[in-house]
């Protein structure tokens, strides 16, 4: 059986931050951050919207792509680490705006959430406990942000990206590599919040509500771990990186794609890049890069495309499959 996307959706709040308007806020200037992320502007999500709006608007948009009746979706699984709350999980609360009966949870994989869960949503597929999966990786990023921070807040964005999971009559799923090193856990964190800390006046005090990251250790774990677990699913589905149609790279920093570019050898043509648009969106870049890849018409039938996923855990991670549809 071949288990593919059989439609895909995106929402991105209205709301934009440019980078001159970071540079209102903090000690930085759009020359910056364009030539050390390639980042121009980031969504913001409105004061009344949380990570189950964007996630549910981007799964209506699937499930209108995918041309099926929404009750058809046996399961939603949605990648964030922004949920709107510790419980209940941010896919029942999806569950419940779409009208349907399914089973529904969140999963825990930061910037590598939407390969975790796309490998998951094929997994119940294949061992024949669904037949149709509804996977979402939906952010609201901004959140989490402290906004004196320099070297974090010019770097994430809101947003929200889904696709249907289903049998499909070619390609689809070929192969998957999920990491995970939580001996870097400190690298990247918001480190009260959760059981080991719970928020107090001196949590709030210390800012360590906040999100907390080694930019220069990202960087470096980046460029380290990228080519490894591509290299991994390629030779799993025995081919090489020239056979690649398309590389769908988590959206971090534009230097961190130039350099796997460059180390594969392949033209940056062939990496699809919309950082410079909705800069970081955590678990949602991937989904949202489909999306539009999908509907600016970029993917054909036949395609062969790796999406590829790294952050917190730390994790890192990637799918390999075929265009079909
Ligand atoms: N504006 C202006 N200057 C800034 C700045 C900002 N927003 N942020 C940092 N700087 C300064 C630093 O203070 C430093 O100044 P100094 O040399 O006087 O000390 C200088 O710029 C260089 O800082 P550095 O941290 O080495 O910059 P960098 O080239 O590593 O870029 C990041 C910083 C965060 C953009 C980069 O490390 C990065 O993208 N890391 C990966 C982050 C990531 O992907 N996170 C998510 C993972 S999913």
């Amino acid at each position: 059986m071949k288990i593919g996307i059989l439609g895909t959706g995106s929402y991105l709040p209205e709301k934009v931050l440019t980078n001159d308007d970071l540079a209102k806020m903090v000690d930085t200037n759009d020359e910056w951050i364009r030539t050390r992320t390639g980042i121009i502007e980031r969504r913001i999500v409105a004061e009344d919207e949380a990570t189950s709006d964007l996630a549910y608007k981007a799964a209506k948009s699937a499930i209108e792509d995918a041309g099926i009746n929404k009750d058809e979706i046996e399961l939603i699984i949605v990648a964030t680490m922004t949920p709107d709350h510790v419980t209940p999980s941010t896919a029942a609360i999806v569950q419940d705006r779409l009208g349907i009966r399914a089973a529904a949870f969140d999963l825990s994989a930061a910037c590598t959430g939407f390969v975790y869960a796309y490998t998951t949503g094929y997994s119940f597929i294949r061992a024949g406990i669904y037949k149709k999966v509804l996977v979402i990786g939906a952010e609201a990023m901004t959140r989490t942000i402290d906004w004196e921070d320099r070297g974090t807040c010019i770097l994430f964005g809101d947003g929200a990206g889904a696709v249907v999971l289903g049998e499909t009559d070619s390609g689809g799923f070929i192969a998957s590599n999920l990491v995970a090193d939580g001996s870097g856990a400190c690298e990247l964190m918001i480190p009260s919040g959760g059981s080991r800390k719970p928020v107090s006046i001196e949590t709030i005090k210390n800012k360590e509500i906040y999100m907390q990251m080694n930019g220069r250790e990202i960087f470096k774990f980046a460029v380290k771990v990228f080519p490894e677990t591509v290299e991994n699913v390629l030779e799993q589905g025995n081919i090489t990186a020239d056979d690649v149609d398309l590389f769908i790279p988590h959206q971090a920093n534009i230097r961190i794609i130039e350099s796997i570019a460059k180390r594969f050898k392949q033209s940056m043509d062939k990496f699809y890049v919309n950082l410079q648009k909705y800069g970081n969106t955590s678990a949602a870049t991937i989904p949202i890069a489909i999306d539009e890849a999908n509907k600016e018409g970029r993917l054909k039938k036949g395609d062969k495309l790796v999406a590829v996923g790294f952050g917190g855990g730390l994790t890192y991670g990637s799918v390999l499959f075929e265009w079909s549809k």
